[in-house]
């Protein structure tokens, strides 16, 4: 696969690139199976990766056509990183972020997945400004606390060269935290249905 040129000039990053560049098997990776087995019989759902698949390419399909587009994406708080394989699929450039020591890192690892660690409720996040055209959080946002929610806006405004996607899982910190997510300046909020907003750059 072809890929840019590493925009970023931190040495992790470019390890990634590398990382980028390994093949990726289909199978979905006993490591993973085994973990999510020990997680309460509800979550078990994420066994199912075709379903996840289908979920994630539906997101797409909704909310952020540059995907298609093969536009590059940060996605914040990646989890099990089944975005970011999805990406790849597709001949998109997506790197992950999660937090140090993240339950996931061993799956990540096993599965040379494009992940930097970084505690995003502090700021800066290691990535210079303008480095994704896409900054995507996905049941992530609440993680962060209400009160880093409007540094959090702030920061993928900054990463962001053309659009932010923040899909919150339902809960009461969200809520409270909502209204802090104030439009950065030269940003537009171009949708918001309760628990999904989308802003756009237009300046
Ligand atoms: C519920 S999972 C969501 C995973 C994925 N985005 C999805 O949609 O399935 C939340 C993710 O946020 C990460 N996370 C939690 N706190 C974080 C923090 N302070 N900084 C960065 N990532 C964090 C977790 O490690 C996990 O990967």
């Amino acid at each position: 696969m072809a890929l840019p040129l590493c925009f970023c000039p931190n040495p992790e990053v470019r390890n990634i690139y590398r990382c980028l560049q390994m093949p990726l098997g289909p199978y979905y990776d006993e490591t993973i199976v085994k973990y999510i087995k020990s997680w309460p019989p509800e979550q078990h759902r994420y066994l199912d990766k075709k379903m996840q698949e289908k979920l994630i390419k539906e997101q797409i399909r909704l909310y952020t056509e540059e995907i298609l587009a093969k536009k590059s994406v940060l996605d914040v708080g990646c989890g099990m990183g089944i975005f970011l394989e999805v990406c790849q699929s597709m001949g998109t450039l997506a790197i992950g972020v999660d937090i140090p020591d993240s339950d996931f890192t061993p799956i990540h690892k096993s599965r040379w997945l494009p992940v930097v660690y970084h505690d995003c409720r502090k700021f800066p996040w290691p990535f210079p400004a303008r480095a994704f055209d896409v900054v995507r959080c996905v049941a992530t946002i609440t993680f962060l606390q209400p009160e880093n929610f409007s540094f959090t806006l702030q920061e993928m405004a900054r990463i962001a060269r053309q659009k932010i996607l923040i899909i919150a899982n339902k809960g009461a910190t969200w809520d409270k935290g909502k209204p802090l997510l104030t439009t950065p300046k030269g940003w537009e909020l171009v949708r918001d249905e309760g628990t999904l907003m989308t802003w756009r750059r237009n300046g």
